[in-house]
């Protein structure tokens, strides 16, 4: 059985669900948190001990006005209303991308992220202005301006996933068989589900149904 440390999930789908059953995108938005907060009580019952959640990419710029502030709305509100309880249960939140958001936003992610640096049931990664390939050429240039030399070790130490291990399994739901410039480097040897299901319609016992297909899979890196 394959030990299981670290999932990624490409959360993807809400939009259409929202338009699909409520006639809103937005609606579809909000919908997806109620999962986010499924999905991270059942990544604590599995004892896995990393989780990273693609939840806003640097292309998602590209999107109406009214649609980003409604995504930063319920972030800001989220943290808000849940960060003491994400505290209490031993969580620690960490920020991938770019902290570029209105000075309230940022402020926010900053306490949430001191705030429970120390502790250690599980990591929630939250990529946020988050694109692999810009983190990847800053971590060049970072090898660069040191003088470094250009080798995995170096190039793995310097990107935003340092001190982190690989995902093990990547699940995108959503119906759509793509990375969408999420973590192209530390994915290299990850398990990728495909999910047809929308975000906000994934549940536990979809989660649960592949998280036992990826016990069963034999990984060989390469061996044989
Ligand atoms: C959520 O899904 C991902 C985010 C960028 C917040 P989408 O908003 O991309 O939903 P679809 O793909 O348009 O349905
Ligand atoms: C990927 O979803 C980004 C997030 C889930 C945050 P998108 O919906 O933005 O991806 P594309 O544009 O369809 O590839
Ligand atoms: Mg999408």
């Amino acid at each position: 059985m394959n030990p299981l440390n670290h999932v990624a999930i490409i959360m993807d789908g809400n939009g259409r669900w929202g338009l699909k059953y409520k006639n809103s995108r937005n609606a579809g938005h909000r919908a997806g948190l109620n999962t986010v907060e499924k999905i991270i009580r059942e990544t604590i019952k599995n004892k896995i001990n990393f989780l990273t959640l693609f939840a806003f990419s640097t292309e998602n710029w590209k999107r109406p006005r009214k649609e980003i502030d409604y995504l930063f709305n319920l972030l800001e509100n989220f943290l808000i209303k849940r960060t003491e309880d994400l505290h209490k249960q031993n969580i620690k939140l960490k920020i991938l991308g770019l902290k570029k958001f209105s000075p309230k936003l940022n402020k926010l992610l900053n306490i949430s992220e001191k705030k429970t640096s120390k502790n250690t049931k599980l990591q929630i990664n939250l990529a946020l202005n988050y694109g692999s390939k810009s983190e990847l050429i800053n971590a060049f240039k970072k090898i660069k301006k040191d003088k470094a030399i250009i080798s995995e070790k170096n190039l793995s130490k310097n990107l935003q996933t340092k001190n982190i291990p690989d995902p093990d399994l990547l699940i995108r739901t959503g119906n759509t068989k793509r990375l969408s410039n999420f973590l192209l480097w530390q994915l290299a040897y990850s398990e990728i589900f495909f999910e047809k299901k929308l975000w906000p319609a994934f549940n536990v016992k979809d989660y649960n149904k592949i998280i036992r297909e990826y016990r069963s899979i034999k990984r060989n890196f390469g061996n044989i």
